[in-house]
């Protein structure tokens, strides 16, 4: 079976406090990603995700399984200079790493983006410790772009951050 990517609804908030709530997860991404992931965490993302989406300069889809929630996956417009890049950021639940979930999930929300907006730049930064989350974007058709060094503070120590993009074909 393979993953679809759908919008938030309330009902999926035991499933993101469940799956969401992991340090291996939250090692890998910004510390505005909580840990521990409480509940109220969750209805606040859920409240972000469902009453903004008129306007927002966010995409954000749930990653899911037979419609079950299994991670995320979010685009940001910049603003200014920057407007016609986005930032792509995901996460997807242990049990269902190394099944090729994400690569299918960034290569959905890329097609989505190009189809529906007008983006013309698409990155992500990864931490240098987080070669699955390169492997993925590589395999998505990213290319690497630049090494931000010691850019990244994380668990008490400076990390380079690898900047990948993708442009509009
Ligand atoms: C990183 C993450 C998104 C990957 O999702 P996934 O669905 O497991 O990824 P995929 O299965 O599509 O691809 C993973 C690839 O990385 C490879 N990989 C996995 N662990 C690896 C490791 N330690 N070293 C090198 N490659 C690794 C896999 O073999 C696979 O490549 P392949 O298809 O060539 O064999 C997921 O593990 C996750 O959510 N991690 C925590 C949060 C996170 O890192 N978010 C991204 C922040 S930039």
């Amino acid at each position: 079976m393979s993953i679809q990517l759908r919008p938030y609804r309330f009902a999926d908030k035991q499933d993101l406090v469940r799956f969401a709530n992991n340090p291996r997860i939250a090692a890998n991404v910004r510390d505005a990603f909580p840990s521990p992931y409480t509940e109220a965490d969750a209805y606040r993302w859920l409240d972000i995700c469902i009453s903004d989406r008129e306007n927002s300069p966010q995409i954000n889809r749930v990653i899911a399984l037979d419609d079950q929630l299994i991670g995320g996956i979010g685009l940001i417009r910049q603003r200014d200079v920057y407007r016609y890049s986005a930032e792509v950021g995901y996460w997807l639940a242990e049990p269902y790493w190394g099944k090729g979930y994400v690569t299918e999930a960034v290569r959905q929300i890329v097609a989505e983006a190009f189809a529906t907006t007008d983006i013309h730049r698409i990155y992500a930064g990864v931490f240098s410790f987080n070669t699955a989350s390169m492997r993925v974007l590589e395999k998505a058709g990213f290319a690497l772009e630049a090494i931000h060094k010691q850019a990244v503070y994380k668990g008490d120590a400076y990390w380079d951050e690898y900047l990948y993009v993708k442009f509009r074909p």
